[in-house]
């Protein structure tokens, strides 16, 4: 069959040969409604590079788009930044049809790679720092561990001031277009947001001194290629911005109130609450859990400075829903200086505490009343769910000073 997959040119001399996922809609638990992509780089050198491979049923994709620029099978050197599966899926195979000279990992990358294939050629180990020589140019690694995973490493060419940054910088986005210039800013934005939310997040410690290190270089990248979504050409500095903003995780004037609701009682409180909050001027995102998936609250809570989740008691523990979410933004570990349960029950009403303990585990600062009420709660409930809002707001205003 005629190939028509194409290969996208990015420098003279560097081919984006990646995959376009339209489909993908749940990655690992993050809803992906705009799909994704699987960058894969091809550097054309003495000896030519293959950066990255894709999930394993994109291969032949990425091989087709290898094609139209050379003969796969002439690839010298792959060199893999980053060992999960949506980069790698593809590697064993890949290797058995082109048969590279060398294959670079970082040195955890040679041990994960171990662990997650049985692949029957060495991976030597690029050291931070090190170079791998692709005959006349050479590309420069540095290891970025636990972002997000032990092995991620970024890799240099100086030539071309180009970036291969695999998760980092990345968002999932499926389009034909390949750069950033191309692409709606806001999209770009909530996309950007939503990826640091749901994978980086947790690892914004390591975020802030990866650009302390990055900013120290002296360094003005031309072009940074993630393993998702667009090639930054144009606005680097501000998804640079963005992340230090982000890592930072400083609260802003916002509140999320989350919640989960059998028979509208507790949707009823979070709306009091969310009145006042909205009093005190702080901007809310009133979530029904039902409505909203996970990877929703994960973005809107990333600047937020208020979490309150309400649930119903449902034999005896909160609302599935509201057990997901918890779960899922716990281990996200976002820095939600204040927060608040609220939930109504019919007759043991456990669930107003099991919030509380999840939230403080998140070292969320909780007030000393919760609010909870037996069945269907009347103006008075409401109006200290509203006045609960009203506290909140002024402890938010006061931090934020
Ligand atoms: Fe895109 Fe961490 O894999």
């Amino acid at each position: 069959m005629k190939n028509v997959m194409r290969a996208v040119k990015i420098t003279e001399n560097v081919y984006w040969v990646g995959a376009i996922d339209w489909n993908i809609r749940d990655f690992h638990g993050y809803a992906t409604r705009r799909g994704s992509t699987y960058n894969a780089y091809l550097v054309l050198a003495e000896k030519p590079t293959l950066i990255d491979t894709v999930k394993a049923p994109f291969r032949q994709e990425m091989l087709a788009r290898v094609a139209s620029v050379i003969d796969p099978r002439d690839i010298a050197v792959i060199v893999s930044n980053h060992a999960e599966m949506d980069h790698t899926g593809s590697l064993p195979e890949v290797i058995r049809e082109i048969d590279p000279g060398e294959i670079y990992a970082s040195p955890m990358g040679v041990k994960v790679l171990g662990e997650l294939f049985s692949l029957d050629r060495e991976v030597k180990a690029v050291r931070d720092g090190e170079t791998v020589n692709l005959g006349n140019r050479a590309l420069t690694c540095w290891e970025t561990r636990m972002l997000h995973w032990p092995d991620s490493m970024f890799s240099y060419l100086s030539e071309d001031r180009l970036l291969f940054s695999q998760d980092a910088f990345g968002m999932h986005l499926a389009s034909s277009e390949r750069f950033d210039d191309e692409i709606d800013p806001a999209v770009l934005a909530y996309e950007a947001a939503t990826y640091y939310a749901n994978i980086l997040m947790p690892f914004s410690p390591q975020v802030e001194k990866l650009l302390e290190r990055v900013g120290g270089l002296g360094v003005e990248f031309a072009i940074v290629a993630p393993d998702h979504g667009p090639v930054w050409r144009k606005d680097f500095a501000g998804i640079l911005d963005s992340y230090a903003r982000w890592a930072g995780r400083r609260p802003s004037r916002k509140a999320v109130v989350a919640y989960a609701t059998m028979w509208h009682s507790t949707e009823l409180m979070a709306r009091a609450l969310a009145e006042g909050l909205a009093e005190r001027g702080i901007s809310v995102k009133v979530m029904s859990l039902s409505e909203n998936h996970r990877s929703d609250v994960a973005y809107e809570v990333l600047e937020a400075g208020i979490l309150a989740v309400g649930s119903p008691t449902l034999n005896n523990n909160m609302f599935p829903l509201a057990a997901d979410v918890l779960t899922y933004l716990k281990g996200l570990r976002p820095r939600t200086p204040l927060g608040a349960a609220f939930g109504s029950y019919g007759w043991s009403g456990e669930s107003v505490a099991q919030i509380e303990a999840i939230l403080s585990d998140m070292k969320v600062e909780l007030p000393e009343e919760s609010v909870r009420v037996k069945n269907v709660p009347g103006v008075d409930v409401l109006g200290r769910c509203r006045d609960l809002g009203v506290l909140l707001g002024d402890k938010l205003l006061e931090r934020l000073q």
